[in-house]
Order: structure tokens, then sequence, then C-alpha cells
């Protein structure tokens, strides 16, 4: 597959009233876990409702270097066999590790199925500090030996893996990607595992509930508290993935910031379970809605109060959803804040809103937004997240946003410009010769 990334800036013409109707996607990152749950057994696994993005294009080029046969059905399902995988138990260095957070699955997985692992450190967004002490603290008291070198880490567990108790706490709680890494493994160990401090995001309970559909014996799925039996052995599973909570959570910000004040968005596949805070933020600011099932109506928001948001570990406020709530921060009346209490740093969108007229004080690990009018000029994207506020951004500002680097989007939300277009936006993409 081709993973040359194609540059492109994206004009964004403000002044739209959107209303319509837009559907949820699948979850990216419950999808990654998952896909990587499928190379811990030998049988075949389907997965539907992977979204198609960037991200896992590439976390399906990975698989398929390390021998998991991959077909995709017509109905988009996938249909993932992992029978035997490639002699070398290297994942190839080809350059798509570093590319995606994502691939750091592989890490578990591949400890669990052949007792040793060797990769490359992760990549993904630069929105701080991407440690993985965590999960190198979990694998090592499962039995691991641990060997890190400049850029890779090597891991063996020649006589396989042995359950342990672990904390797992790091400065910011737990960690999704650490909990789910050490669950993989600790499926297959011999003996019970317990971890304290497991994540509690919806993307590992996710993981759980499909080991568990594959045999494995975990107690607490949900809590900060898991105990896993290990098995020998895992069998194949058949799961959709569930809802993306921040694609749902962004479609709702942008239908408060740039929606229509009589005509709704309807939000098909809307995950309310999993965004309890957002929806609690947002009601204490004034706006309303009407939810029946998972189909959320909504419309423009007027009049709303400002907010203090801390950005926390589920079910706290998501990190992932507080640049996009800046923007809307910028409509409501004066004196917001918000807090990152995961990614202290994930700021660098600021700057770019700055550009555009925002009226922003930046303090350690948060930021003050003033009400401030918003005017189309040219700005960068400059990650995953940030990429989709400043489309938001440029929507409800007067004129015309260029916005440079918006390749990101790609990444992370399917059709995201399509699905813009259909409730009436006009976005155009002006695409950039490497
Ligand atoms: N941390 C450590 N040590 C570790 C791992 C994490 O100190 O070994 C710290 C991190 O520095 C951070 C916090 O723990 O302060 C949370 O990190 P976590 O490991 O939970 O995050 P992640 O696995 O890197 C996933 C999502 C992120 C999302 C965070 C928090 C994936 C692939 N990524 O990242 O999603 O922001 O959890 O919910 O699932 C995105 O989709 O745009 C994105 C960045």
């Amino acid at each position: 597959m081709d993973h040359q990334i194609r540059c492109f800036e994206a004009h964004v013409y403000g002044g739209n009233d959107l209303k319509g109707v837009i559907t949820t996607s699948g979850s990216k990152n419950a999808s990654f876990p998952i896909l990587a749950a499928s190379l811990l057994t030998e049988e075949p696994c389907f997965v539907k409702g992977v979204p198609q993005l960037r991200d896992m294009e590439i976390m399906l080029s990975l698989l398929e270097l390390l021998g998991t046969d991959i077909q995709r059905s017509e109905e988009g399902i996938l249909r993932l066999q992992s029978a035997s995988l490639q002699e070398e138990k290297k994942v190839p260095d080809s350059g798509l590790i570093q590319k995606i957070r994502g691939s750091i699955y592989l890490l578990g997985a591949l400890l669990a199925r052949q007792r040793y692992v060797e990769m490359t450190f992760p990549g993904g967004c630069s929105i701080g500090a991407r440690p993985i002490d965590l999960h190198i603290r979990g694998l090592e008291a499962l039995g691991a030996r641990v060997e890190v070198q400049k850029n890779k880490v090597i891991m063996s567990a020649p006589q396989g893996l042995r359950g342990a108790t672990i904390f797992l706490g790091g400065p910011a709680g737990g960690s999704v990607t650490g909990t789910a890494d050490i669950v993989m493994s600790a499926a297959l160990a011999k003996g019970q595992t317990r971890i304290e401090y497991a994540a509690c995001e919806p993307e590992v309970v996710e993981l759980c509930q499909v080991l568990v559909l594959m045999g494995a014996h975990i107690e607490g799925i949900g809590s900060p508290i898991l105990e896993i039996e290990g098995v020998d052995t895992l069998k194949g599973f058949s799961h959709t993935i569930s809802a993306d909570r921040i694609e749902a959570g962004t479609w709702m910000l942008m239908a408060l910031c740039a929606g229509h004040s009589s005509h709704p968005i309807v939000i098909e596949h809307f995950p309310k379970k999993s965004l309890g805070a957002l929806l609690f933020t947002l009601n204490e600011m004034g706006a309303s809605w009407d939810l029946s099932g998972d189909c959320m109506q909504i419309k423009g928001g007027q009049n709303l109060k400002a907010a203090i948001v801390h950005a926390l570990p589920y079910p706290g406020f998501p990190t992932d959803l507080q640049a996009p709530m800046a923007v809307l921060m910028t409509l409501v009346q004066d004196g917001s804040e918000i807090h990152d209490h995961i990614y202290p740093q994930r700021f660098l969108y600021v700057r770019e809103l700055e550009r555009m007229g925002a009226h922003l004080e930046t303090f350690p690990s948060g930021l003050k937004v003033h009400r401030s009018q918003l005017r189309g000029t040219k700005i960068q994207a400059t990650d995953l997240r940030a990429s989709a506020a400043l489309y938001m951004a440029g929507l409800t500002a007067e004129g015309v946003t260029q916005i440079t680097e918006a390749e990101h989007i790609d990444r992370g939300y399917e059709c995201f410009e399509e699905k813009l277009r259909h409730l009436g936006a006009r976005i155009e993409r002006k695409v950039i010769d490497s």
C-alpha cells in the first residue's frame, strides 16, 4: 500500500449555517488494539466498522508485514488471520511504526504471541511527551526481559509470561495504550495478573470485551482494577467497532459553533454513555439538544455561558476534545478556561487561533479564552485534534481560512470534509505538490 502523504491546504469559508444529517464513524482508537488483538490467535477474526483512515491503513500494513492475512469484504468487514507470523520476530522497521501511536499495541500482542518482540518506538501526534515507561514496567513485571536501545525496544520471555500484580499509575493517572498492552499479554500469561490503576477509557473496555469473546478471563472491566486469569490459547472473534466518541463530540461542538439556529444537525450513532463529561459541561453552559436513542438533534448555540474545563482521564473531559472546545469558548460569554492534566503542552493550536483574532491567555498546562470575533487568515494545522478545531474556527470566522498541512485530518476523521459539505459547509482542498 502507498503511504505517501498527500499534503494539502484546506480553504474553509465562514458564515455557514450548517444543518442536516451526519453519521459518526467507527472509533479509530478502539480499532487499533482490536486489530492488534487478532495477533493473539491463529484463528480468523472478523472486525466490522473499522474507519477508513490513514492511521488504520498504516496499522493494517504493519499487520500484513508481520504475516497477517487481511481480506476486506464488500460490506467492509475485515477478516484477519495470523495463522503463522513471519519468522524473524522483529516488527519490520519500515518507517510505519513511527507514523502512529497505535503501533505500540504490537508490543503487548507480539510479546504474548511469540514471546519476543523487537520494534522501534512509536510516533503519533506532537502533543507533548508520549513515553512508554508504564508499558515497559508492566510487561517487565510479567517476566519479560527488556532491553531499551537508542530508538528501539526488545522484549523476550523465552519461558513465557507469568501473572503479577502491577501498579500502573503514572503522572497523569492510567495509560490507555499501556493498560491494553498489559491486558493482552496477561491474557496469555500463566496465572493471575492484577492491574491497579488500569485506564478506564471506553477503548480499553471494548478491547477487554473482545478478549473475553476470544476466551480470556477478565474481571473488573471498566474499573481501575483489572484481574486477568491467563489461558493457554485464545480463539477468533467477530466484533463491530463502536462509534467514535471523539468524532461524535466534535460534531456536537461543531453544531453549537456553526449550526443553523432553527434547523438542527442530526448526529447519528452518538455514543452518549461515553460522552458524559462533555454533555455535563455543555448543559452547564446552557446548551440544549434532543437525544433519542443514539440520535442527537442539536442547533447552533446562542447566549452560552463560559466554562472551566479540566481534561482528565475517563470519565473526565477528554483531552482529545479540548481544542474544539476552545473554539466554542471564543463564541460564548467571556472568561472560559481549559486545563489539560493529561497533555499539559497540547496547546500548539493557540498560536493559530490567535492569528485568527482569538484573545487567549496561556498559563502552564492551560488556557484562558476570551470572547472573540474570528477572522479568516492563513493558519497551520499542528496535529489531528487541533486540525478539527481549526476547521471549526474557519467555519465560524468571517471570510476564508486557509489551513496549511491540513492532511492531519485524514489520519483520524473518516470523510471529514465530505461530511461537513453534506451539512452545507463550503470547503475546498488544494493539493500541494511535494
Ligand atoms: N504516560 C506516561 N507513561 C507511559 C504512557 C503514558 O507517563 O508509559 C502518560 C502520558 O504522558 C500522558 C498520559 O500518561 O500524560 C496518558 O497517556 P496514554 O498512554 O493514556 O495515552 P496514549 O496511549 O498515548 C491514547 C490515545 C490518545 C488520547 C490518550 C488519552 C490512542 C492511539 N491514542 O494515547 O489519542 O489522547 O489516549 O485519552 O489510543 C488522538 O486520538 O488524537 C490521541 C492523541
